[in-house]
């Protein structure tokens, strides 16, 4: 097999066991022609070690999709040609809440050869030609304990996930009540960590262009939707080591949930006490920023890794931060992209219970889907609110011809 097709789609389940053991000379191979599209700062993110946990979790949230699939019988609602409203209706689920996720269930079995998909005026439907494979996901869980067992809490939340999707497609629970019980926060604690090599790639991609693109001086940072820390943690590291902390005259870190921004405040101060000057506050991006303590043309960066694909109106938010901004300020995002329009990834397999990721405001030009936007989206999202020297690193629109389900990039644009 050639380096070029070793992480195009699959048709079928891939054995862990490929991925770990042959599998890795073949990624590697497609590792060597990453890398040379790849920036010097970010050669080091994206390696062997994290290409195969994410080659194995995408194997294990296919088998979770495929679990789920079998337990609300939409396996049984495709048996003759349906549109996913169709096999959603005839398995019985809520139309409101299962109709992003269906459409995403069906899609992303039929990108992997399990189900068949073709347009019919215009909308895709689907059929099972063959019965679906019965692949056990805790034997993908075991691989990936063998290979790292840091991305495991990646798995507990899918798994997590994936046990509650039948009341959630029926509409018995919501999404909130599924990921968001305050009994779940040590979970979301493991995930968005930067020991969590799964989601510390969007931290350390984020860190790498804020440093990149920050000018020398006294600079004042803003940052959107903070959560619970792990983005400000990598970017105070990585300007510790660059000897730059000097450029930051204020970092003001901001989140919308009252207990993250509680837990972020606590945890960022014992570790970066004398960093930076921080200060911590709430802000809600899709509130008038003015109202809420931040003035016209007061900051010199905003900075958000994996917040701006939820505010339910990316158009407005945009506006706020480039008011925000000062003239020649620059926004700088750190976003899980999809590839290529359409492209189903395993994130959203979680995500798509959350009604804020599933369902912003749409524009068809500028906001065509809830979740991820692909690089051309977010360019077009940028120029239209009046940000100039729009740029995405890494170049994923190159990277994606040979590995296309690479998702992590920085986004920036500057007032
Ligand atoms: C995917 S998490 C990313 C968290 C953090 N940036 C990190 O990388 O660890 C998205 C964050 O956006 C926050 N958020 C959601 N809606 C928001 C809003 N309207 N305004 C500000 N933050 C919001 C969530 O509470 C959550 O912390």
């Amino acid at each position: 097999m050639d380096a070029e097709t070793i992480v195009s789609d699959r048709v079928d389940a891939l054995d862990p066991e490929h991925i770990l053991g042959r599998g890795v000379a073949e990624i590697e191979a497609v590792q060597a022609v990453v890398e040379r599209l790849l920036p010097p700062p970010l050669r080091s993110i994206v390696d062997t070690q994290f290409s195969v946990s994410h080659l194995l979790f995408d194997e294990y949230v296919l088998r979770l999709a495929i679990q789920v699939m079998q337990d609300v019988k939409l396996d049984a609602a495709i048996g003759t040609w349906a549109s996913a409203a169709e096999a959603a209706t005839r398995a019985g689920l809520d139309p409101r809440a299962s109709q992003v996720p269906v459409d995403w269930l069906l899609r992303h079995l039929a990108a992997r050869g399990a189900v068949t998909s073709e347009r019919h005026d215009r909308e895709p439907r689907f059929l099972l030609e063959r019965v679906l494979p019965a692949l056990a996901p805790a034997a993908v869980v075991e691989t990936q304990r063998a290979h790292d067992a840091a991305c495991l809490p990646a798995y507990t939340i899918a798994e997590t996930a994936a046990r509650d999707y039948p009341a959630f497609l029926r509409g018995e629970r919501s999404g909130d009540e599924i990921l968001l019980a305050p009994m779940r926060l040590p979970l979301w604690v493991a995930y968005f960590s930067n020991d969590n090599p799964l989601y510390r790639v969007n931290n350390r991609i984020g860190a790498a262009a804020l440093e990149a693109w920050l000018p020398r001086g006294a600079n004042t940072i803003l940052e959107l939707g903070g959560g619970l820390g792990s983005g400000a943690s990598a970017v105070l590291e990585k300007l510790t080591a660059a000897g730059r902390l000097g450029d930051v005259k204020a970092y003001r870190f901001t989140e919308l949930v009252p207990a993250f921004l509680r837990r972020a405040e606590r945890w960022i101060k014992e570790r970066f006490a004398d960093a930076a000057p921080l200060s911590f506050a709430s802000l809600d991006m899709n509130r008038p920023f003015v109202e809420q303590g931040v003035a016209p043309a007061s900051v010199s960066q905003v900075y958000a890794v994996n917040t701006l694909h939820v505010a339910h109106d990316l158009a407005f938010t945009l506006g706020e931060i480039r008011q925000a901004l000062v003239p020649g300020g620059q926004l700088v995002v750190s976003e899980c992209i999809r590839p290529s329009v359409g492209q189903t990834l395993y994130p959203e397999f979680v995500f798509n219970l959350m009604s804020t990721f599933r369902a912003p405001r749409l524009d068809p030009d500028l906001r065509p889907n809830g979740g991820f936007l692909t690089p051309e989206q977010w360019t077009r999202a940028f120029s239209a609110a009046g940000f100039a020297d729009v740029r995405v690193m890494p170049d994923i629109a190159r990277i994606r011809e040979v590995f296309p389900s690479f998702y992590a990039a920085a986004i920036a644009g500057t007032r």
